[in-house]
């Protein structure tokens, strides 16, 4: 009989929500590698954790937890017991679409012009006249627009997803409405970029990447992405240049290209679109034997997290 069957097989955990194509298949394929590996992979089963709680899994994927934010607090609790966490919920819990702009700026990364607005409304206890005394007022929105390039722009959600609150404006008035519907929401307002095409491409594990040409139009992704090799390239580093920078390991980056140039559009996913509808087979096929490859070498690596910044210092130096 061969070792890896007489010994306690090392986990995987998967934390999802409603979708019912990739999981399944992702937790199939790692099984059916078990004799080889010694790894195993299984949804997650949790109910009210206590502090410390041990974890028994190596490694867990999670793809749900900014909808259910229990899972984030039983996450952070695994990484303190040494769990690699994909993603990193420090980090997913942190970024937003200005801290983005800014750190593709400093990476010297393509990207639109952006500027963080202060919020229309606040919570009731905000009293406008004495609680907001850091804020000019009124913003000089003719010098914030043309920081940005002029119409049209893009206003949208700095923390948001899945195209809500998402407004193209062509004129003061149109931005004015957008921004004055905007209620608690802090709003970035972006450079449109015209783009003659345009590409989303999926990084795994901070290595591989399959580029992918999209219809953001058709939201559709096309079987071959028919980019030249050049640009199949400068997108492949761009991908893992943003991956490593996040430190995310199952992250998809949307590129607008303008003129030859992919300015990166939206390129924190931390629990991308891995359906087979939208992907089609080739994709799927091509995220579920990735997620398998990786996934099952982070098992077994000697590396101790995946949480690269200060809470991976906190994980291996502080706690004793
Ligand atoms: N700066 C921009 N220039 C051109 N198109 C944009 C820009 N920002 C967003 N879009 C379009 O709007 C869509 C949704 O915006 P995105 O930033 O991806 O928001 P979400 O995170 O909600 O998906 C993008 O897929 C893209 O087609
Ligand atoms: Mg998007």
């Amino acid at each position: 009989m061969d070792t890896a069957t007489q010994t306690e097989p090392i986990r995987i955990g998967l934390f999802v929500g409603r979708e019912w194509s990739w999981p399944p298949a992702f937790i199939e394929e790692v099984n059916s590698r078990v004799t080889q590996s010694g790894v195993i992979a299984e949804f997650v089963k949790v109910g009210g954790t206590m502090m410390n709680e041990p974890c028994p899994y190596r490694v867990i994927i999670d793809r749900i937890s900014h909808e259910v934010p229990y899972y984030r607090s039983y996450l952070k609790n695994a990484a303190i017991q040494g769990v690699k966490l994909v993603n990193d919920p420090f980090m997913w819990t942190a970024d937003d679409k200005f801290f983005g702009a800014s750190l593709l700026d400093r990476l010297g990364l393509p990207s639109p012009k952006t500027v963080v607005l202060p919020n229309r409304e606040y919570v009731p206890g905000i009293k406008h006249d004495e609680s907001l005394r850091n804020l000019l007022y009124p913003m000089d929105w003719n010098a914030i627009v043309e920081r940005v390039g002029g119409f049209p722009c893009v206003l949208k959600d700095a923390h948001g997803g899945g195209w809500r609150d998402v407004y193209v404006v062509h004129s003061m008035e149109e931005l004015w409405e957008a921004y004055n519907g905007s209620g608690l929401l802090t709003m970035i307002l972006q450079e449109f970029i015209r783009w003659d095409d345009y590409a989303r491409c999926m990084g795994i594990g901070q290595r591989q990447v399959r580029v992918m040409r999209y219809d953001p139009t058709q939201r559709h992704y096309h079987p071959e992405h028919g980019f030249d090799s050049e640009m199949e390239q400068t997108l492949h580093d761009y991908t893992l240049a943003i991956c490593r920078a996040f430190g995310y390991d199952m992250n998809t980056c949307e590129f607008a290209i303008r003129e030859g140039i992919p300015y990166a559009i939206d390129f924190m996913n931390p629990a991308p679109d891995m359906d087979v509808n939208s992907l089609g087979k080739g994709h799927f096929d091509w995220m579920v034997k990735t997620m398998a490859d990786v996934m099952i070498e982070l098992a077994l690596s000697d590396e101790q997290t995946r949480n690269q910044y200060a809470w991976g210092k906190l994980i291996e130096e502080v706690i004793p």
